[in-house]
């Protein structure tokens, strides 16, 4: 069983699977009260170079649920990356802690404390990936979606370049799902990523689709999924670049609609700008009119939204990946 989680094909397919089934009873033993904790006197550090709400609470709360300990160092108040190394930060935790938890900026920083740390290293979020984001989606829509995950079929829409975009077309293509992305020409995923998915593709037997046509890559798809337009660590001034190229690609009830099924449910890996009860979403509608950014209130809110379970779903696959790797 591995136990780092770097990238989001680090699992393999069946491995993913196997987790997620993990994960599955898991959630099922919490809501029964009869968890049995398998990592007591275990010690977690969460190291977090950017926000969070769900990674951090669900790293957290798993740890606690299951006997262990966290210590969390923020994007300030550690000597990481100014006064001391990603080596030698690596290699101090690595003789304190029995896991850690990474979100940072470059995917290579992971990596390089992945090298030293001599523990297993999980990765929180980069630039790049978000796997841990991936086994909550896939569960989610495994729990929507009776019958073989393969059969599938789910739409990105939005920016295809950002860690969401890229993890959701590798994830799907490793697990042999029906994956389209839609994004304008100027934010389309990579082309050497593109290839990599669809040599994963040949393999997996995997649909994968990138497209200009959000028409063509909503039809039929049984899951619309998107991401916020600027994301962590991004300038500001992306926002006047991207609104007129993302406008046509945020989810909105017709876009909801042109999938041409009753059933298709929306997924979003939070946090959302769907209103103006936040900062971000104030400045969107003062600065371009819009009521919410890359979902409208009305999807948000809407039955079709299963957003929050999918953020409960966390928790549980977080849960797994630590007790696969520790609980033995
Ligand atoms: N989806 C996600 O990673 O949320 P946080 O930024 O709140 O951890
Ligand atoms: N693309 C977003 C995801 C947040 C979970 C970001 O990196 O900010």
């Amino acid at each position: 069983m591995i136990r780092s989680l770097l990238t989001v094909t680090d699992l393999g397919r069946e491995g993913f699977h196997k987790l997620l089934d993990l994960a599955a009873e898991l959630k099922e033993a919490k809501r029964d009260g009869r968890e049995r904790p398998v990592l007591t006197g275990r010690n977690i550090a969460l190291v977090f170079g950017k926000d969070s709400t769900r990674t951090r609470c669900a790293f957290e709360v798993a740890a606690y649920d299951q006997g262990a300990h966290v210590t969390y160092l923020g994007p300030s108040g550690s000597h990481l990356g100014r006064e001391e190394s990603v080596a030698d930060t690596a290699r101090v935790l690595g003789a304190m802690f029995d896991g850690i938890e990474f979100r940072g900026f470059g995917q290579e920083t992971v990596e390089e404390l992945a090298r030293h740390a001599g523990v297993p290293v999980w990765n929180g979020l980069t630039d790049q990936w978000h796997p841990t984001q991936m086994l909550a989606d896939v569960l989610t829509m495994r729990e929507h979606h009776p019958g073989a995950v393969e059969s599938i079929g789910y739409c990105f829409t939005g920016d295809g370049r950002g860690n969401i975009a890229r993890s959701l077309l590798m994830t799907g293509a490793m697990l042999g799902m029906d994956v389209r992305i839609a994004a304008p020409a100027a934010l389309s995923p990579p082309q050497s990523l593109v290839e990599e998915a669809r040599r994963l593709a040949r393999a997996s037997g995997a649909q994968v689709t990138v497209t200009e046509d959000l028409p063509s890559a909503l039809d039929g798809a049984a899951f619309v999924y998107t991401d916020v337009w600027v994301s962590m660590g991004e300038a500001d001034a992306e926002w006047d670049r991207r609104v007129p190229l993302l406008t046509p690609y945020r989810v909105t009830a017709e876009v909801m609609a042109a999938t041409g099924r009753r059933d298709t449910r929306f997924l979003h890996c939070l946090p959302a700008v769907h209103d103006t009860t936040t900062q971000a979403g104030r400045r969107v509608h003062e600065r371009y009119g819009l009521e919410g950014a890359e979902v409208s209130d009305e999807v948000f809110t809407s039955p079709a939204s299963v957003v929050f379970q999918q953020a409960e779903n966390r928790l549980h696959t977080i849960k797994a990946l630590m007790v696969a790797a520790l609980g033995g």
